[in-house]
Parts: structure tokens; sequence; C-alpha cells
């Protein structure tokens, strides 16, 4: 019965990683009402799915590969898993999750040192990892607007860019009662993430400042008016990311042995949910081990790093202040998931077994590895933005440091499509980054467009004269040798 939406509704339930307390989840919630801390959304019937065996979940999981019913075409192929009371008529659906892994070339590989492919979440609807949690979030506000009649809701997020990128893009489709206003920090998005929310409708708002600022105005926002704050404080975003990790087991064919994950950290929501969903796919014994998972920060934002640098028993949490990042989308100082990460690192390590303290790592890259790293990736056939670039630099920090094996294999998450950070790759080609962000190109992967003829030459040309003389033009500069 792989072509019908489920039968099976879990229970869901918020729980505080602070205090414990649980909330029912037909409410819209994001911080514990009694303390404060962060939730996790867990299913009481989360047992009875234990019921049935692994072989059985992978059997169901690959037969919906082929499923003829939109609502499980994207990241409700894990319907089960993720948010199992949303009605089949809720659920979004715009093309997002199953993104394709994508095997570095063989000559990039041995250059690098290591098997690796990129995952490119890019590919998704707005050119970003976000989409699997709105489509998330978004389904389960449909369902809540269904069952409390509400007509008016005015859905708010905060945004390094690509967070408003996708929630606007969802609420333009799924319309009234759903609006969107998205609140960005002026001048630290790209201008083709600002282009987003815009071409989709949304309310567009600007603060100076950065990221962090804007982030404490949304929080003091959802705390006092109605609106409904899509950042991944709200726990159904951190429910759909999780899909990224199911997708990648079930490429992998279940067996994730020797795999080790690249996952940029910013807010810190991907690199929870990629740990939430794994820990979820073991407890079902759909896969038999764990991945070691690597969460990679630039020296510019690096508070994670910073916290899991110091000994287990010497570590204090403690944000940053920020510096000019070319992985601009995770240039955060103050994740509001960090609690989740500290949590699920802890049950993380606990279920890997044997070298648990290889299980999760954080490694740190320069601003000048990321960039090269971008472009290297690119100029071998990947469509990796900034953040993928920061992957990749992390790989080859972690094959430096000796803390992964020739023999492992790496996934890396190209979190977005590198057409968003068109203006840093701009910046490396024609040396022109402020100083601030401490990267100096390599002259040799300079590359410009170079303009053949003067416009003049075109005026007063028919087509096929202009057309001999343009050929002649491209024969010379490249130096072709006539037919014989
Ligand atoms: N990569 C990209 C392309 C991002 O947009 C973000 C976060 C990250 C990585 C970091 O992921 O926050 O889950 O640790 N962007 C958010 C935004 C903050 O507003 O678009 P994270």
């Amino acid at each position: 019965m792989t072509d019908t939406f489920p039968t099976w509704r879990g229970r869901l339930e918020y729980v505080c990683l602070d205090c414990g307390a649980r909330y029912p989840a037909d409410d819209l919630l994001y911080t514990c009402p009694r303390c404060g801390g962060v939730f996790l959304l867990r299913d009481l019937d989360f047992d009875e799915l234990k019921k049935r065996p692994g072989a059985e979940w992978r059997a169901l999981f690959d037969a919906r590969a082929a499923t003829r019913v939109t609502a499980l075409r994207g990241i409700f192929r894990f319907y089960e898993l993720l948010a199992p009371v949303l009605d089949e008529e809720d659920i979004v659906y715009l093309g997002e999750g199953q993104t394709p892994l994508v095997d570095a070339a063989p000559r990039f590989q041995e250059e690098v040192g290591c098997r690796f492919a990129f995952k490119n979440d890019g590919q998704n609807p707005s050119a970003s990892f976000k989409d699997r949690g709105m489509a998330c979030a978004f389904s389960y506000l449909k369902w809540l607007c269904r069952r409390h009649d509400w007509d008016e809701v005015l859905t708010v997020c905060a945004s390094t860019g690509d967070t408003s990128a996708a929630a606007a893009l969802y609420a333009a489709y799924v319309g009234p009662p759903l609006t969107s206003v998205v609140l960005l920090p002026h001048g630290r998005v790209t201008p083709q993430q600002l282009s987003q929310p815009l071409g989709s409708g949304a309310v567009v708002l600007e603060l100076p400042g950065v990221f962090d600022d804007c982030m404490k105005v949304v929080e003091i926002l959802a705390e006092h008016y109605r609106v409904a704050l899509l950042n991944s404080k709200n726990s159904w975003r951190i429910l759909g990311q999780e899909s990224y990790a199911c997708e990648v087991a079930q490429w992998h064919g279940w067996d994730v042995s020797g795999l080790c994950l690249f996952v940029p950290v910013g807010n810190a929501g991907n690199i929870t949910a990629i740990m939430s969903g794994m820990l979820k796919l073991r407890e079902l014994n759909i896969i038999t081990s764990l991945p070691r998972i690597f969460g990679v920060q630039s020296e510019h934002a690096d508070p994670v790093w910073r916290y899991y640098a110091a000994p287990p028993a010497g570590r204090v949490w403690k944000p940053v202040d920020v510096q000019p990042s070319v992985a601009q989308a995770a240039m955060i100082g103050n994740p509001v998931s960090f609690p989740r990460v500290r949590a699920l690192a802890e049950r993380y390590a606990d279920a890997f077994g044997a070298g648990a303290d290889r299980a999760f790592q954080v490694v740190r890259v320069t601003e000048q590895e990321i960039m090269d790293a971008m472009i290297e990736a690119n100029r071998h056939g990947h469509i990796a933005c900034t953040q993928g670039g920061e992957c990749l630099a992390g790989l080859r920090v972690a094959l430096a440091a000796g803390l992964v094996g020739g023999d492992e294999r790496a996934v890396l998450d190209s979190t977005a499509h590198s057409l968003k950070f068109a203006g840093f790759q701009d910046m490396y080609f024609n040396n022109g980054f402020p100083p601030e962000y401490g990267v100096t190109p390599d002259p040799a992967l300079a590359n410009r467009p170079e303009l053949l003829l003067a416009p003049e030459e075109r005026e007063g040309r028919d087509v096929a004269s202009f057309a001999r003389l343009g050929a002649e033009a491209v024969a010379k500069r490249l130096g072709l040798r006539p037919r014989d």
C-alpha cells in the first residue's frame, strides 16, 4: 500500500530541553512558557513504530520512491518519522527534498584525498535546504488553521536570506489565511536572496545590524503579538529538515557505516535535524550504525566550535560577535538551536557505540579556505554555495588533522545554490574583497568575460557579415586552426 496516504497517526508533543515540561502539539509554541527553553517535538507513540522490523521500513520507503501520491513525493516519503499528525489535504509540496547526491569527479576526489560527494540541497525550490523545514512548518500551519478555524495568520521570520526566501515562497503558494513578513539585516543578504521574498510578494522589512539582532526582534514579536514564527526555533522546521538524514541513508542503501557528514553550522537548526533524523533511523533499526557528523564553522562566526574545542569539563556556552563572512548565510554568533545541539550530541555519542568521541565533532575553517574550496568545487562541476565550500574546507581540515581517514566517505551539504552567492564569486575573480573578509584570491582562478568586438563593429552590418567577423574574432582569440 505504497500508493495511498498512510493511516497511521502518532501523538506529537513539545518537550522542553531545559526543564522537561511537555505540551500538546495542537498549539503553536516556540519556547517553553515555564522556563523559556527550546523544544523538540516527540512522538509519544514512537515505540509503536519499533514493532515494524527495520527491513520493512526500508522496503516501505524504497517503494514510496515511486509513489504517485503528491503528498508523499518530497520530505514526507518519511511521513511516519517526521510529522505523523498531518492529514494529506494539509501537506504542501513544492518539489522539495529528494535532492541529488553527486559524487565528486574522480580526479577531484584524488586531489582532496578521500571519497566524497556533494548533496545539492540548493536544488530545492527556493534553492536552499530551508524548503525541507518550511514544507513541514507550512503543512502544520494549514492543519492548525483548519482545526482552529483561524482566518488570518501572519508568519514572520528573521533571516540571513534563505529562510526568508523559503517562507515567502510557501506563503505565496498557500495564500490566505497565511501571509508572510520577513525581517532582514540591511545589506547582509545577497541581492539574489533579497529578490526572492520580493518576487513572492512578502512584506520585506530591513533593520540595521546583523542576523542575531533581527532574531531578537522576531523573538519579541512572537512573544507579545499574534504572529507565527518561522525560524528554526519553531520545532516543526526541525522535523522537516530531518528528511535530509533519511535521504542520505536511503541513497547509501541504508548502510551509512564509514560515512562522514559535513554540515555548515549557523543557527544550528540543520545539524540538530540531521542528528535527530539519524537517531530515529537507528532507533527503528532502519540503519544499524550511525554516520559520523562534522559541524563546520568559519573563524568569523564560531561559537559552537569554541564550545566543543574546550575539554568537556571546561565547556562554557558563550555567544560571539560575528565578523563579515563569505559563509554569510551561517554568519550567526548566538545560534538559537545551540541547546538542541548540545542535547543531541550527547544522545548521538551514546548511541554511536565504540569511538563515541568521534561521533560528533566541530571543525573550524578560515574565510580563505571557504572561498578557495567553493571556487575549486565549482570548477570541478559542482554548484556549491559558500556554505558548501565551507563543508569542503572542513573536510580538508579534518583530513589534514587526521580526524577523517582516507578510507572513509564524506557527504558535503551544499545547503544552497551557488547562484545565490554569485557576488562572492565576483569578488574572488575581481580581487574585490573588503579587507575585513581576509580573502586573497588566487589569480590563477580568476575568470572574466572578454568582449571581442566593440559595439560599433556590429552597427551597419547584416547578420551574415557580422557572423563572419565574429567567427574570425573567436578563431583568432582561440588560435583555431582551419579545417583541412
Ligand atoms: N547554509 C545556508 C545556505 C543557510 O541559509 C543557513 C542558514 C545555514 C547554512 C546554516 O544553517 O542555521 O540551520 O545552522 N540560514 C538561516 C537563514 C539562518 O536565515 O536563512 P543553520
